[in-house]
């Protein structure tokens, strides 16, 4: 079978999609074909150092024409989507190649969408009893309450962004106006969240089960970009230590959502435990996988080698 990895995209997390990519080719070795296409330039490429220079083009008809072109002449049978955030995690990437009738790897249009936009994720959450945090949306063209909406401390988060983009934890009244405007400029609609103290936890997914979960102990405060993508900004604790009863109902929970939420493939949960109580707060469809990642850390600690995740990743 012919495959191709779309890596690279027009998201903030361009550079991490390389890495993830550029780990995967480097496991499978060079004898493994596999044509690398960078979907935020329509470009064919092998140079990955190279290719991480070069900046995305501007979207345009020409541009997904050319992408097709690349699928097209090079007899592709199947995509392997290594995009992270943006057009290739929110459902826009599979829903072209639906309409080509291109086999993908993961969670197809509508489950992408879903997992994309955390207030939708929040509602199936809800629905499904799933813990999850307090919350309340706010939209940009619309009125905005002077004071927070909820009891302080308070998360404020923009509804589609990823890597804690715009986000901002808000612990007194003064800091209300500019939490606000830092999610505004990343979305036109934000998520206010309760706050949840405790221990930071990610759960990975997918069609045979949930994977032992991972603790993150950020040196500090938040788990942001810098804490996530900084050698030594944190720590991880896999698998984490949680009581069994506890363990097993979060799991039930997680391949609830998986259920529920369409999902296919390796997916992540992030998670907030405070003492016994967790929530949900989104799935990531999509997830980091470099041989640092959290995903393979999780199926490390389950018994199968970063090779028989990527494995897993192609035939799904
Ligand atoms: N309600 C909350 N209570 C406590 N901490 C939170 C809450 N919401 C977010 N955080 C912190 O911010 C981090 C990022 O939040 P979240 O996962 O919701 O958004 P994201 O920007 O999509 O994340 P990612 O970095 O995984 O792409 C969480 O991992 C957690 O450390
Ligand atoms: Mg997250």
């Amino acid at each position: 079978m012919k495959l191709a990895m779309l890596c690279g995209g027009h998201s903030s997390e361009r550079p991490i999609s390389f890495k993830s990519a550029r780990s995967i080719v480097e496991a499978l070795g060079k004898g493994f074909p596999l044509l690398l296409i960078d979907s935020g330039r329509s470009e064919v490429f092998t140079d990955f150092e190279a290719q991480m220079q070069k900046e995305p083009l501007p979207p345009s008809p020409s541009l997904v024409k050319g992408l097709l072109s690349h699928l097209e002449n090079n007899g592709i049978e199947k995509v392997c989507i290594m995009l992270h955030g943006g057009e290739g995690e929110d459902g826009h990437i599979q829903a072209l190649l639906d309409l080509c009738r291109l086999p993908y790897t993961g969670s197809g249009m509508g489950a992408s969408f879903l997992g994309m936009d955390k207030g939708l994720s929040k509602m199936v959450m809800k629905y499904y009893q799933v813990p999850t945090p307090p919350w309340t949306i706010l939209t940009k063209s619309k009125p905005l309450p002077s004071s927070p909406p909820l009891p302080l401390p308070l998360i404020v988060k923009p509804v589609h962004e990823g890597s804690t983009v715009g986000l901002t934890k808000t612990e007194t009244g003064e800091q209300w106006e500019k939490a606000l405007h830092e999610a505004f400029k990343a979305d036109d609609s934000i998520l206010i969240e309760q706050f949840i103290p405790g221990r930071e936890l990610t759960l990975t997914v997918d069609e045979t089960g949930a994977w032992p979960p991972v603790e993150i102990r950020p040196k500090k405060g938040l788990y942001d970009y810098e804490s996530k993508y900084s050698k030594g900004m944190s720590q991880y604790i896999c698998p984490a230590e949680i009581a069994p009863p506890l363990l097993d109902r979060m799991n039930r929970d997680a391949l609830l959502l998986y259920e529920k939420m369409g999902l296919k493939g390796v997916v992540r949960f992030d998670i907030r435990l405070d003492d016994e109580k967790y929530f949900f707060l989104e799935v990531n469809t999509l997830p980091g996988m470099t041989s640092l990642s959290l995903v393979p850390m999780s199926f490390k600690a389950g018994g199968l080698s970063y090779r028989d995740l990527i494995e897993r990743i192609f035939h799904g």
